[in-house]
């Protein structure tokens, strides 16, 4: 048997050496040589045999098959399903719910062998999360279709697979696989990239389609999914506040989807649930008026809904003013205040704002804008917005209301949500008002005159 040959290349110019280096001697970087395999036995004769041109008039354009997986939310961030073959990167913070989500796939879809990966966790404790999932069922309820398998070293794994022949590997997570033949630890660069390179040859080879859970940290440092997006198929990460119970997917690439969409979940007792009505977890739950509150009917992705936007305006204790938003970027929040101050003369500067998105929601419509701003006045002033009002437009830095894309369709929402009034852009003038809408259609030019609008004053 050959032996596996292995070199220390710098990861900025690319020099090579037979030892690792701490210092580049060619580019002068410190600490940039990674381990790398350069050849290895096997690796020859598992490489697909050589491609062939063909005119593009000739490829087949026969819908690709997808695999179901029985979670409607999933598949629609997928573009319809899992795809034979494909390899699906499932990032997040740790203890977002990557373990859990990637669980529940085999137990909700009966129809798909599936062996599950674990390296972070104990075959007793996947039992007992399973047994959790499932509603604390007894034993005999537990499906036949997840294979579990507490191993780390990427060889084993993957003659497991061969041997069992899923439909589907799920490896949790990428960070605790090691390949035997390269010396770093596991979780290192090098280890991360191998094992990767390994599992998507194996996807592609045996049309098993792979996910992969990989940890991210709050600065995103740590060796990991960042270095995989460009090998992988699919990237889903979940975003979203721990402390919180809602949970948001979204696909950060996709080669056989659209990344606009967003799949919402929420944690509950027996997992991750899906919402299916989005709106009605993002809008006010009491029905008198509260002041500082606005919503806007947003949409994220292809599906509108509406979100309630808080603010709390209240005189500095202190010599600078506090600003801090939560799921709204806090730069453009101050460049609204700045707008409200210079252009409507509304004196915030001396104020703490404090701004929140219900649920948690991170939110980068900038039809958000005149929610955020109706929900700042109404703080300054303490006069509440009716709770049946909403909100979508842009706000302009010379404190015009822009006209945003898709009206149509938050205003259908709004109406089916029983909503009374809407307030958009005067720009907006060739909309089509959906045929049934009872709301009422106010038209703004500017943040003047929506605070005479929505305040009287
Ligand atoms: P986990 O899926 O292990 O997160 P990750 O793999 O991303 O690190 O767990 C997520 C959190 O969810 C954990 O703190 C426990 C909680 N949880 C529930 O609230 N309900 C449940 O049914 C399960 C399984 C977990
Ligand atoms: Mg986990």
């Amino acid at each position: 048997m050959s032996k596996v040959k292995k070199a220390w290349f710098c990861q900025n110019c690319g020099a090579e050496s037979s030892k690792w280096l701490g210092r580049c001697p060619s580019c002068g970087e410190w600490n940039t040589f990674a381990e790398e395999i350069i050849s290895a036995p096997g690796r020859q004769e598992t490489l697909t045999p050589a491609a062939k041109a063909v005119p593009i008039g000739e490829i087949s354009t026969a819908q690709q098959e997808r695999i179901s997986l029985n979670n409607t939310e999933l598949e629609r961030i997928l573009g319809g399903g899992l795809v034979p073959g494909s390899v699906v990167l499932l990032g997040g913070e740790p203890g977002i719910g990557k373990s859990t989500l990637s669980l529940q796939i085999p137990l909700h879809a009966p129809h798909l062998l599936t062996l599950y990966v674990s390296g972070e966790e104990s075959a007793r404790q996947i039992r007992m999360r399973a047994q959790r999932l499932l509603g604390g069922k007894d034993t005999e309820k537990m499906p036949d279709n997840c294979l579990v398998l507490c191993e780390t070293m990427l060889e084993n794994i993957l003659e497991q697979a061969y041997a069992v022949k899923p439909s589907l590997l799920i490896v949790d997570s990428i960070q605790t696989a090691y390949s035997q033949h390269l010396e770093s630890s596991p979780g290192s660069v090098t280890q991360v990239r191998e094992c990767a390179a390994l599992l998507l040859k194996y996807a592609k080879q045996t049309h098993v389609p792979v996910i992969l859970v990989g940890h991210i940290t709050k600065e995103g440092s740590i060796a990991g999914p960042k270095v995989l997006e460009h090998i992988v198929d699919v990237v889903l990460q979940f975003e979203g506040d721990s402390t919180h119970a809602y949970r948001m997917l979204r696909g950060i690439k996709n080669r056989y989807g659209s990344t606009a969409e967003l799949a919402l979940f929420e944690m509950t007792g027996h997992g991750l649930r899906q919402v299916d009505n989005p709106s009605e977890m993002f809008i006010p739950l009491h029905d008198e008026d509260l002041s500082g509150i606005a919503v806007a009917a947003t949409i994220d992705g292809t599906r509108p809904f509406l979100i309630e936007t808080q603010a709390l305006v209240s005189t500095a204790a202190y010599g600078t003013p506090q600003r801090s938003a939560n799921g709204f970027d806090t730069r453009r929040m101050n460049m609204l205040l700045a707008v409200l101050e210079k252009r409507a003369g509304f004196r915030l500067a001396a104020k703490d704002v404090f701004l929140n998105m219900a649920g948690g929601l991170r939110v980068a419509d900038p039809a958000v804008d005149l929610s955020v701003v109706a929900a700042i006045l109404s703080s300054a002033f303490d006069l509440a917005i009716p709770a049946r009002w909403c909100f979508a437009a842009e706000v302009g830095l010379s404190g015009e209301i822009r006209p945003v894309p898709h009206l149509e369709r938050r205003i259908a929402e709004a109406n089916r949500l029983g909503f009374e009034k809407i307030f958009i852009s005067s720009y907006n003038s060739r909309i089509h008002i959906p045929k049934g809408t009872q709301m009422e259609i106010e038209k703004v030019t500017g943040v003047g005159p929506l605070a005479r609008m929505l305040f009287k004053i």
